[in-house]
């Protein structure tokens, strides 16, 4: 079983810290970056930390997982709600697949509170900011054979 993890972030996470910092709070994706390499080599885990605003380039990315991760920690953003693609991607990879999501969606407008990708997701955390990705990383290390 490989030791590898991708980490996937959907579109204007890029702009993590510098948008709604009151709903995602003030820390970037390149500090969640370093956490999760940090927590990864501490737990075993390679870590590929990847973020794109284009829906083709996740599926592209769940693909390569396919052949060579044992787990994948996504936030979608907002495809989380809208694509049935990314959720016919994550369906063909046999790994472990933890949906993060770094708001409380559920106490969000009623159009976040649906999930594409929890139908395929083994978990799911919501709402403990940041923290969640590194949650995510805990949890396939510890399904880890
Ligand atoms: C999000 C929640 C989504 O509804 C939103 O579109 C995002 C971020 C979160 O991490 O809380 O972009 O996935």
């Amino acid at each position: 079983m490989s030791n590898f993890v991708y980490v996937l972030n959907g579109p204007n996470l890029n702009l993590l810290g510098k948008r709604q910092p009151e709903i995602y709070g003030h820390e970037t994706l390149a500090d969640v970056e370093r956490d999760c390499g940090a927590l990864g080599d501490e737990l075993g885990l390679r870590v590929r930390f990847l973020q794109s605003n284009w829906e083709g380039q996740i599926i592209d990315w769940i693909h390569e997982a396919r052949e060579e991760a044992s787990g994948i920690v996504i936030n979608p953003g907002a495809f989380t709600h809208t694509s049935v693609a990314i959720l016919d991607a994550l369906n063909a990879f046999e790994g472990t697949v933890i949906e993060v999501h770094i708001s409380n969606v559920h106490r969000r407008e009623s159009f976040r509170h649906h999930s594409y990708i929890s139908l395929r997701a083994d978990g799911i955390i919501v709402g403990c900011g940041t923290l969640g990705y590194q949650l995510g990383l805990r949890r396939i290390a510890a399904m880890a054979p």
